[in-house]
């Protein structure tokens, strides 16, 4: 069997989707493990579960660095020092600069939680909300969920959260496999 594919995780918060690809990882038929978690907040969750599951688990500081793109180089020196393949952001709240997107062009992934390019930013479920969608959903791959009338952020968000976590470790398999094209914008998914 090949090398499983060397998978870096950045993120911000409490690491739920991290936890759906530490799962995930831990069948050992799936093609990938996830070699590094780095967080801008050194108290993030995200990096409590990455330490209990044995992932080296790093606070990069962004008040250690002069700007954005310096930060960012930082990331990509820590990522480019763990070998990895393929860098998945899951819930990393900070925009990345164009040397960092360059460095990892063709090799990232991004989750959010609509079905872009609907409701870009922040608070994405809440503008669901607000513009009265009967359906949302999450975008990785894509799947989409009801809107119900009855719904609030928390509970639309936990519906979106529950499709998030089956579709991030299935892209991350996809990836690995080699079966994603990029084409522009679009992702080709390769279904032989
Ligand atoms: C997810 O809803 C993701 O789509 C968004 O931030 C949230 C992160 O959740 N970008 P978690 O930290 O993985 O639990």
């Amino acid at each position: 069997m090949n090398e499983p594919l060397r998978v870096g995780v950045l993120a911000s918060g409490r690491g739920s989707n991290l936890g759906a690809i530490l799962d995930a990882c831990a069948r050992l038929e799936f093609p990938a493990r996830v070699v590094v978690v780095i967080s801008d907040r050194e108290r993030a969750a995200v990096l409590d579960r990455a330490r209990a599951a044995g992932v080296p688990a790093v606070f990069v500081n962004p008040k250690d660095f002069a700007d954005r793109e310096e930060f960012d180089l930082a990331l990509v020196r820590e990522l480019e020092r763990h070998r990895v393949g393929l860098v998945c952001h899951a819930g990393y709240m900070r925009i990345l600069s164009a040397p960092y997107v360059q460095a990892f062009t063709g090799r990232a992934l991004n989750i959010h939680p609509s079905l872009l390019p609907a409701f870009p930013g922040l608070h994405a479920q809440q503008q669901a909300l607000d513009h009265g969608a009967k359906v949302s959903g999450a975008t990785v791959l894509q799947a989409c969920v009801p809107v119900l009338e009855t719904d609030t952020e928390e509970t639309l968000s936990a519906r979106i959260l529950a499709e998030e976590h089956r579709l991030y470790p299935e892209a991350i398999r996809l990836f690995a496999l080699g079966k994603l094209a990029l084409q522009g914008r679009r992702v080709v998914v390769d279904v032989s």
